[in-house]
């Protein structure tokens, strides 16, 4: 309402209102080698533009004489009420993105505002138990980059335990850096994995394994670190990381409905639906058009989406097309640039505030009215 009013009663916001005013708002704010990594993607970045447009392939059919004056857009997800169904998508080095480089922070304090929770990455410029600390009463998750040494992987898991995070997400399309020609031009991951490697440099068990090599200075750690990184999983490893933890277990970067039966046979607690917003793999299927086959062999077990995300709009017609739950990744990541904490929470609620709207005009003014009837697919 604060906002909508201010507009109304000419009071002018003081970050862009369209997602392409804060686009160029980031740009101007970050040096250009971390503008590349964050706005770039894989390949010629078809994939990264085809999530974006494939939400405009669906339409919400609006329905007339059925609004209400309030919508419900809480919802229940791990055993956890959240407010709304909108997170935070983990996204790594947010601290490059941040004017006084605790950008993780920035972010926590914007889930504590908001509401909206935050998959707290394990690239991080912040310890995860100091951002965990700024979480208020907004509950945060943990993103695991599972290391191929099971002991950091575990000693991660449980320091995320330990500092109060209600579940794990574990990534698995990051286990090697995608093709990503911007970062290559610019020569910029040595410098951008020098400010992510937090959770590694304060975990006792990467310490200790440091300890072991003959220099103990952050050029080392960065060079131990890439030597553990490059991890492929396998289904056989599902097992274990489902004995890693009892917090919730969600698998991140599933798309095919066979991964995600065997996902589900293998115990975890939801999937997640994201092609990590086109930075991994050029040339496949935008992550929107993956999602009903995702829903549909989930079979009732909560989906977490995410990749083209930009808008309102696009958070109700995920939601209609099954989604439990939408993530947020490079809006939130410009509004941080743009404007620190202020200016995720700028975003966060302009995106919850068009939601609402939406659903109030076109008739469906609770969640579980918003399934795939509600929408309509153009041809291209
Ligand atoms: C990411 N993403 C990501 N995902 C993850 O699991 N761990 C991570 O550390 C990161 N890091 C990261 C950095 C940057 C700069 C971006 C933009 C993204 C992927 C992220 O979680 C999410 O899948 C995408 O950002 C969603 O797509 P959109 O919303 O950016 O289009």
């Amino acid at each position: 309402n604060e906002i909508y009013f201010n507009g109304l009663s000419g009071v002018l916001p003081e970050l862009p209102m369209s997602f392409a005013g804060l686009e160029r708002r980031a740009e101007a704010a970050l040096p250009p080698g971390v503008w590349s990594y964050v706005a770039g993607g894989a390949g010629d970045e078809y994939t990264q533009r085809a999530n974006v447009s494939a939400f405009e392939r669906w339409g919400l059919v609006p329905r007339m004489m059925a609004g209400t004056a309030r919508r419900d857009l809480s919802v229940e997800l791990f055993g956890l009420s959240l407010p709304s169904p909108v997170f935070m998508a983990p996204v790594g080095v947010l601290g490059l993105c941040a004017q006084d480089g605790h950008g993780d922070l920035a972010a926590a304090r914007a889930a504590a505002r908001t509401g909206v929770p935050m998959v707290a990455s394990t690239l991080s410029v912040d310890p995860m138990e100091e951002v965990a600390k700024e979480f208020g009463t907004t509950p945060g998750l943990f993103q695991l980059y599972t290391p191929a040494d099971r002991e950091l992987a575990a000693s991660l898991v449980h320091r995320a335990e330990a500092a109060g995070f209600r579940g794990i997400v574990v990534t698995l399309d990051t286990w090697v850096t995608g093709w990503r020609p911007r970062d290559l031009a610019t020569a910029n991951f040595p410098q951008l994995r020098g400010h992510c490697l937090a959770n590694y440099t304060s975990d006792p068990v990467f310490r200790s394994r440091l300890a072991q090599t003959p220099e103990e200075n952050p050029g080392a750690a960065v060079l131990h670190w890439a030597g553990v990184f490059p991890n492929p999983l396998g289904w056989d490893d599902l097992p274990w990381l489902r004995s890693l933890t009892g917090l919730p277990l969600i698998l991140k970067g599933l798309h095919h409905p066979e991964d995600v039966r065997r996902a589900k046979d293998g115990g975890v607690d939801g999937v997640y639906c994201s092609n990590h917003g086109g930075r991994q793999a050029n040339g496949g299927l935008p992550a929107l058009e993956a999602l009903p086959g995702v829903v549909e062999a989930a079979d009732g077990l909560p989906v977490l989406f995410d990749s083209g995300v930009r808008s309102g709009a696009d958070v109700v017609k995920a939601l209609a097309l099954g989604a439990t739950a939408v993530g947020i990744g490079r809006p939130y990541v410009y509004g941080l640039a743009a404007g620190g904490a202020d200016g995720i929470v700028h975003v966060l609620r302009s995106l919850l505030a068009e939601a609402d709207l939406i659903m109030a005009v076109d008739g469906y003014p609770a969640l579980a009215d918003l399934t795939p009837a509600a929408l309509r697919r153009r041809e291209a």
